[in-house]
């Protein structure tokens, strides 16, 4: 694909490419970033005319679109598939790809290369990757190889079993220094933004001051610099349980199902189709249709022979 013009955009401009200059004007200028996640060409086209910031092709795409249990059995070239679909419904917001688990952790090449193939094949500006640890290495080396990350620390779902589950994270002062300091290392790894999952807004608060990048919250209170929730949450298209911090603004999935069941009853009762969502043959058309079937039938002919 052909490199997108590197623009500053005005909020909610559209058609004006979202860059990481434009983020990091939004954060000086205290003009709250607005991200979404998006996992399909039409969910990309709905996050490009709503406006929106930046879209995450998150691997929470496991559970919402693909069924999976958690994040974690997600495929890279699932992944990558997904992140296609949706570079080609998005022109203006950032589009950054979340690095599935198992896909970077084991070297700086495993992660470059990973991390290469979500700009080369799937069209993303960035990519994600979650933790703090040997992740921080990981994001340096891939912002070394010239392709953006944000980082993603507090509660981190590709590795919940090891943090006791899908719960919050921070909440001692010991936990909220570890949290602290990933955030802080993975800026000075050169990562250009960072999600907070799931922390205390007071751990937030104590950390806004403290970093230069632009923070972006999911659960982790008022004062980050954007926002961001899972789309199936917040437009109620997904079934499953919803965090706390999600709030639903929409019923999408009620509608789904009311349609569903209004066009199962419209076939059933024969009320589906009606004339005009059919086509017709013109009278004279159908009369020599007519001749023509009674004399094939008449010789005796067999399916070949119905070829003109
Ligand atoms: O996968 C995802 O959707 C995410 C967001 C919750 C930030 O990582």
């Amino acid at each position: 694909m052909s490199p997108r013009p590197r623009v500053a955009a005005a909020p909610g401009a559209k058609g004006k490419p979202i860059t990481l200059s434009s983020l990091a004007e939004r954060k000086a200028l205290g003009e709250p970033i607005v991200m979404v996640t998006a996992y399909d060409h039409p969910s990309a086209q709905v996050a490009e005319e709503s406006g929106v910031d930046v879209v995450l092709v998150g691997d929470s795409a496991a559970m919402t679109v693909l069924g999976y249990p958690s994040t974690v059995p997600v495929s890279l070239e699932e992944m990558l598939m997904l992140a296609a679909a949706v570079r080609r419904g998005l022109t203006t917001p950032l589009l950054v790809g979340d690095l599935p688990f198992g896909s970077y952790e084991v070297s700086n090449e495993q992660a470059v290369a990973t991390a290469q193939r979500f700009v080369k094949e799937a069209g993303c500006d960035a990519v994600k990757l979650e933790r703090g640890g040997s992740s921080i290495d990981r994001a340096r080396a891939i912002v070394q190889a010239g392709i953006p990350v944000m980082g993603h620390v507090g509660l981190t779902p590709q590795t919940a079993t090891a943090l006791g589950g899908y719960r919050s994270q921070g909440r001692t002062a010991e936990r909220a220094l570890e949290v602290a300091g990933d955030a802080l290392a993975l800026e000075e790894a050169g990562c250009f933004s960072i999600v907070f999952e799931a922390i205390p807004s007071d751990l937030t608060d104590e950390l806004m001051p403290l970093l230069r990048l632009p923070v972006i919250g999911i659960g982790a209170g008022p004062a980050t610099d954007g926002q961001v929730l899972v789309l199936h949450d917040l437009l109620g298209m997904y079934d499953g349980h919803a965090a706390r911090f999600v709030k639903r603004y929409a019923n999408i999935r009620k509608q789904m199902v009311a349609g569903l069941h209004a066009f199962a009853e419209d076939v059933r009762a024969r009320r589906y189709p009606q004339p005009e969502h059919g086509y017709t043959m013109a009278p004279d058309e159908r009369e020599r249709l007519r001749e023509l079937l009674q004399t094939r039938r008449m010789e005796g002919a067999s399916a070949l022979d119905f070829e003109v």
